[in-house]
């Protein structure tokens, strides 16, 4: 199991720290949210942040793009600083096209159904992926309650993958009493952002 802390819960004055942080107490990665207060009510980090928070650490950043057309940020000045992008389904009208353009921009594509989403709809896209970050809450805030009928939804995501290679990532209330229900449930990456910056 992987983790993923998401420095959305992290002290925003000290975002560099908190990377490193992360990474001296074991993290695999770090998740990043971008928000444009356009598809969802938040604004957070922009990309100059992002190219930023490379320099802090080694570990492949994970930038979760919750904002209206990614594909306009596909290329510079996101990747390469970014390694991992997955992409809002509901933001993308042409979604296999953006998961080709996020591959040659040099970064691994992803899909991040919302919590609404039904699964199946990313069975076309399936041999396009290099990730699924599985939405559990609606995308937007930390500290938000993990919604229950995810857990049934990840498990038919697993079963969707068969023996592909993809990342299943779970994003949105995962707390420590949930990691291993959904380990058991195909769950590869946890994201977890007040589960670790939000404690002792
Ligand atoms: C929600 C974000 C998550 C958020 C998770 O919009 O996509 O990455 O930081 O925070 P927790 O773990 O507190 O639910
Ligand atoms: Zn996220």
């Amino acid at each position: 199991m992987k983790i993923s802390p998401s420095i959305l819960s992290a002290d925003f004055a000290a975002l560099g720290d908190a990377v490193a942080q992360a990474e001296a107490g074991g993290a695999d990665m770090i998740h990043v949210d971008v928000m444009d207060g356009r598809f969802l009510p938040n604004l957070t980090i922009r990309p100059c942040v992002i190219e930023s928070l490379r320099k802090r650490t080694r570990l492949p950043l994970a930038t979760h793009p919750v904002i209206v057309q990614p594909q306009r940020y596909i290329k510079a000045p996101v990747p390469p600083a970014a390694n991992l992008l997955p992409v809002p389904d509901a933001a993308c009208p042409h979604l296999q096209r953006t998961l080709q353009q996020i591959k040659e921009a040099g970064a691994k594509a992803g899909v991040a159904p919302n919590p609404s989403t039904p699964p199946d709809s990313i069975e076309w896209v399936l041999d396009s992926l290099d990730l699924i970050l599985v939405m559990s809450v609606n995308p937007g805030f930390g500290g938000q309650s993990f919604i229950p009928s995810s857990l049934a939804k990840l498990r038919q995501i697993r079963t969707l993958v068969g023996s592909r290679r993809i990342e299943i990532s779970v994003d949105g209330g995962v707390a420590h009493d949930k990691a291993a229900l959904l380990a058991k449930a195909g769950a590869t990456t946890l994201v977890a952002g007040s589960a670790v910056f939000g404690t002792d």
